[in-house]
């Protein structure tokens, strides 16, 4: 192996490279890598993989040298010294067929074109990135796209971005990305600037029974691009069983496959793909023009910044004797809601089991103006370091908590459980784990309606295609994405919403 440690850059710091591992570091398993290596290398000498890591690209592209009787050579670069180092003492590289480098593909990626490129880049998401390596990423953007992208993109996608700017004319590349590639608030950007600039041939997405990395909550996504002029079509597959040959098989016909046991395959528009989002099921184009803002508003559950301090058990409000005026009832975890409702039964099975449901609030007022009691908790709140923990310390005084009135509807967000909408009947705030439904009419009849339409498993199908996915097949919701969600007009009819005459943005006309 050449240049292994020549191109100096000290390893990073044993920590931050821990850190690195952790979230940055998912072997792609060899019958993934083989797919992706195949489909890289038509017409090509030499593959290049900027994030090699333990060389899983590598490792498939001997296998397919020996099996072909070719000889593609191998170039990859990676910025963790002792993972190259782990590579080269196990002998996971031959000296002969590949050249390994230190070199950081951000901050100073090869200075030459590439014909095939494959990687699996770093999952880092945008809040472990560091200011300046920030700034480095917004001028990747700005040299690429002409202006820069929501900054929660992560790493992998400037890698995408590096990756495409040294794809040779013709040349052709490999990733295998999170699907918040194409689902996250930057994805219609770069997709817009990728597909009007190349062709994207083909996306694989997976089943959670097929995901490629089962012990990772990540949803992967595999693009195939190539260098050429853009189509108005693309394959669109979704891989339903793990570990087998069909991928492989389906990428080597040069996609004339088109059925194969454990794969769906299919054609789809590159504008309904985009539209849809590319890590989604097409979707049949009857979508109702109707959507949750049209009857209501989203917003994030509260974030207290200390759920230990902020957030108590029944028993522990009486030990200390808070006043009730301090005191709201509140829900904190999504499996502490079980089925559609939260109401007065639902808090005293949680107080029985020792569960918290009172969000201790209290407003801006000065220590010495509360009742003793509290005064004695926001002091001990003071003695556990509250006040310069991250959230709190942006707040003033420290333990003034947010507000939010008690919504109708409450919205479970994430969880392994289906994400699903909740009727309030307890009057109860919840925190992150959930959003908040605020209907555009108080009127209860209008509430139970709109409730009505959200139960529905015709609407709750449309969650698919606002929310972000991960492997196990959980999903996550941003409020502003729930209030795109689509709801069916059918539905609003039969319970009777006024769906006649809205005003996008304005209170409709109050039921009946
Ligand atoms: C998800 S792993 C993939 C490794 C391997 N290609 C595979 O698929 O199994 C990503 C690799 O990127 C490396 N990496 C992280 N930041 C990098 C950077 N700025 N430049 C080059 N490599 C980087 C990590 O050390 C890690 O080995």
């Amino acid at each position: 192996m050449k240049n292994l440690i020549s191109h100096q850059k000290l390893p990073t710091e044993w920590s931050e490279r821990e850190k690195l591992r952790e979230k940055g570091q998912f072997w792609t398993p060899d019958w993934v890598a083989q797919a992706m290596v195949l489909y890289v290398i038509e017409d090509s000498n030499m593959v290049f993989d900027p994030a090699v890591g333990r060389g899983a690209f590598y490792s498939a592209l001997r296998r397919i040298n020996q099996q072909n009787q070719t000889s593609v050579k191998f170039y990859g670069s990676d910025i963790d010294a002792e993972i190259l180092q782990e590579g080269e003492d196990e002998g996971l590289f031959e000296p002969d067929t590949c050249d390994i480098e230190l070199r950081d593909f951000i901050l100073d990626p090869p200075k030459r074109h590439f014909r095939s490129i494959v990687a699996n880049p770093p999952y880092i998401r945008h809040h472990r990135l560091s200011t300046e390596l920030k700034e480095v990423l917004k001028q990747i953007s700005l040299k690429a796209l002409g202006h820069t992208i929501d900054a929660r993109a992560g790493l992998h996608v400037y890698f995408l971005i590096q990756a495409l700017l040294l794809l040779e004319r013709n040349g052709k590349l490999a990733f295998i990305m999170p699907a918040d590639t194409c689902e996250g608030v930057f994805a219609n950007k770069l997709w817009q600037w990728i597909t009007r600039n190349y062709c994207l041939e083909c996306v694989i997405a997976f089943t959670p029974k097929a995901t490629p990395f089962p012990n990772v909550d990540t949803n992967a996504v595999v693009f195939l691009i190539k260098n050429t002029e853009p189509k108005e079509r693309i394959i669109w597959v979704k891989v339903c069983e793990p570990e087998n040959r069909d991928l492989s098989l389906f990428v080597q016909s040069k996609f004339g496959l088109r059925w194969a046991d454990s794969l769906r395959i299919l054609g789809r528009s590159l504008n309904e793909a985009l539209r849809t989002g590319l890590s989604r099921d097409p979707s049949d184009g009857t979508m109702s023009e109707y959507t949750l803002f049209d009857f209501a508003t989203v917003m994030r559950g509260i974030a207290t910044g200390g759920n230990d301090f902020f957030f108590l058990t029944r028993e522990e409000s009486h030990k200390r004797a808070i006043p009730p005026e301090f005191l709201r009832l509140a829900i904190g975890r999504t499996r502490d809601v079980e089925g559609s409702y939260v109401d007065n039964e639902t808090i005293n099975r949680l107080d029985s089991r020792g569960r918290p449901t009172l969000l201790f609030a209290p407003d801006g007022w000065r220590i010495e103006e509360f009742p003793i009691e509290v005064q004695k908790y926001l002091r001990e709140g003071e003695s556990r370091g509250l006040p310069t923990k991250p959230l709190i310390s942006s707040r003033k005084p420290w333990y003034k908590m947010e507000h939010r009135e008690a919504p109708p509807i409450i919205f479970a967000y994430l969880g392994r459980r289906n994400a699903r909408f909740v009727r309030n009947l307890a009057g109860v705030v919840p925190l992150t784990g959930f959003l908040c439904v605020y209907p555009r009419s108080k009127s209860q009849e209008y509430i139970e309606r709109l409730w009505q339409v959200l139960q529905h498993q015709e609407t709750t199908d449309n969650l698919k295609l606002v929310a972000k996915t991960y492997g196990s097949g959980a999903i996550k919701v941003e409020p502003r994405s729930l209030e795109r969600l689509r709801l069916p007009a059918h539905l609003l009819n039969e319970y009777s919403l006024p769906v006649q005459g809205i005003m996008r943005g304005l209170e409709p006309k109050l039921w009946p």
